[in-house]
């Protein structure tokens, strides 16, 4: 858009999108669609308002955030009435660097100051695959596969070789979704599924399913469009083809696959409620959510009856970073699941982002959040799109560093999962966001991953590995380590007094004084 039209009065104390108080400068960032193109003369109006003051009698300050491409110019006016109009135009096609300074010093903003000193060629001397520094947590590192185009029925295949090689969990990119499964309503077709399920089996790993209860992807003879009912099903008529579906698929892979993502995408893009009511979400419409709200209810108990060991996920987008209103409003829906007893075990955060804008202290603090209420928080879509060059694939390694680093140390997330293998076969096709280039050689990416995995699988965690299945009602699903100084320690020192915090799988925790002889 080249302008959002607001209605009524915006009024803005000093308050982040976090709901916290701020001391930092807001910020208009201007995004480019993917592939847009501008010409010189271009111009976006970034604000048209009635007047514009301030609480203290100012005036309002603000930066712009440019992309990296085109050179600007800002054009402010406040005409005889005291509108103000705020417009950017494009001078030049050329790239006149004002962007970098955005990228640049956002990186403190959010929090990966700490960004290392990534050494590409120190890292390659480690010839250890990602899989092995997981493992070492007991942990998975994995990859969509698209069992249609990579041959997974031979281990000698190129591409099937590296995957085996380097990840120790897959998920179907396609073949386990509703129309791959039901393509003939009461007729399931487990075929390709059940190739990457036997794949995996011969290679150690483990498989999570992708996806029982999601408006895409849905066959025709359900609805020819599953934004909406479009065959008027009665709810009933409705909630026994979902019932069906989930008995028959989850129960046909019943120990064989460890978790599935029960219900996908339910949450509209639209959560403007919670600015409101901090408490809210708003649900996307569907074919399922025609049924009403509770078709949540009844996927994660009909998935639970079929396989009670699986662990049970709920995925979206767009949640990853805490403050966004849509990570509010699914903190929102997976506690209150939770609270009346639906039977869900953790969610999943696609994290289909863009590299320079990953909030690695906001996703570290939306992954904690779940665990305070007993709940896993998984990788699940991993991909950093970027437009291709040295610098942006520096980044794009540091980015995937970090986001290694904040999963793998989280008590609560036992899983990353990267959606795709190389940039030729992302569904975000020209974004580069994937780990090797099209011809399998490793970019900068994976060895970024790689240091991630590697520096946090050596250090000695004090955390008891997540059970894989279902924990038991009260089980201990992590526990850290804290002297008597409460200062946290890497793990049970012999001969000593520690306190123990043991995170208990129904979200309670348990202290306790050691005295080690
Ligand atoms: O199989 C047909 C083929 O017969 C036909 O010739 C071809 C051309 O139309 O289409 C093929 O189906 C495509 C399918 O991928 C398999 O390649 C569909 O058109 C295409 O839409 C589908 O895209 C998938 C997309 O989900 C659909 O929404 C992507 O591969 C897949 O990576 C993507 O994954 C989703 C996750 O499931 C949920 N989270 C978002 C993520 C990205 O959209």
């Amino acid at each position: 858009h080249d302008k959002v039209i607001v209605g009524g009065n915006v009024v803005y104390y000093n308050i982040d999108e976090s709901f916290a108080e701020t001391d930092k400068m807001p910020q208009i960032h201007i995004i480019l669609k993917e592939g847009a193109t501008l010409k010189t003369g271009d111009q976006l109006t970034l604000v048209e308002s009635a007047g514009r003051s301030a609480l203290n009698g100012g005036q309002w300050q603000f930066e712009i955030r440019y992309p990296q491409a085109y050179t600007w110019e800002v054009e402010e006016t406040t005409d005889a009435e005291g509108k103000y109009t705020l417009k950017v135009r494009v001078v030049s096609e050329d790239y006149s660097g004002q962007g970098e300074a955005g990228y640049e010093d956002d990186d403190e903003d959010n929090g990966n100051e700490d960004i290392p000193q990534l050494d590409i060629e120190a890292e390659m001397a480690y010839n250890t695959p990602l899989r092995t520094y997981a493992e070492k947590n007991n942990k998975f590192v994995g990859t969509c596969v698209p069992v249609w185009n990579i041959n997974v029925d031979d281990d000698n295949d190129a591409k099937t070789k590296l995957i085996a090689e380097q990840f120790n969990m897959v998920v179907c990119e396609n073949e386990m979704k509703f129309d791959a499964t039901e393509p003939s309503q009461g007729e399931f077709d487990y075929y390709h599924g059940d190739r990457l399920v036997n794949f995996a089996n011969r290679h150690g790993m483990r498989v999570r399913g992708h996806a029982l209860v999601w408006h895409s992807q849905v066959p025709g003879w359900l609805t020819s469009d599953g934004n909406k009912n479009s065959f008027n099903r009665s709810r009933e008529e409705l909630l026994a083809i979902m019932k069906n579906h989930i008995e028959n698929v989850v129960g046909h892979w019943k120990g064989k696959v460890a978790e599935w993502d029960v219900c996908n995408e339910v949450l509209s893009d639209d959560q403007s409620a919670v600015r409101t009511d901090p408490n809210a979400y708003t649900l996307r419409p569907s074919v399922w959510q025609s049924i009403g709200e509770d078709f949540l209810d009844s996927a994660f108990v009909w998935a639970h009856r079929a396989d009670p060991d699986a662990v049970l996920i709920l995925n979206d987008y767009g949640v990853e970073f805490q403050g966004q209103a849509k990570a509010e409003a699914f903190y929102n829906l997976a506690k209150y699941l939770k609270e009346k007893g639906v039977p869900i075990d953790g969610v999943g955060l696609q994290c289909h982002l863009d590299v320079g804008n990953v909030d690695i202290n906001k996703l570290k603090a939306t992954i904690d959040r779940f665990n305070a209420i007993g709940l896993r928080c998984v990788i699940t879509e991993l991909d950093l799109g970027m437009d291709d060059n040295e610098a942006n694939r520096m980044q794009q390694a540091k980015d995937y560093y970090n986001i290694a680093r904040i999963a793998m140390e989280a008590d609560n997330c036992n899983e990353l999962m990267i959606w795709g293998l190389t940039d030729a076969m992302t569904w975000r096709g020209g974004r580069n966001p994937l780990l090797y280039d099209s011809d399998l050689t490793p970019k900068p990416a994976y060895y970024g991953l790689h240091q991630g995995l590697r520096e946090t699988s050596s250090a000695p965690t004090a955390i008891s590995p997540l059970p894989y299945g279902k924990p038991s009602a009260t089980h201990v699903v992590a526990e850290t380590y804290y002297n008597l100084q409460g200062q946290r320690i890497t793990s049970s020192a012999a001969d000593s007094i520690y306190i123990t915090s043991q995170l208990m799988s129904d979200g309670s925790v348990r202290n306790k004084k050691v005295i080690n002889r």
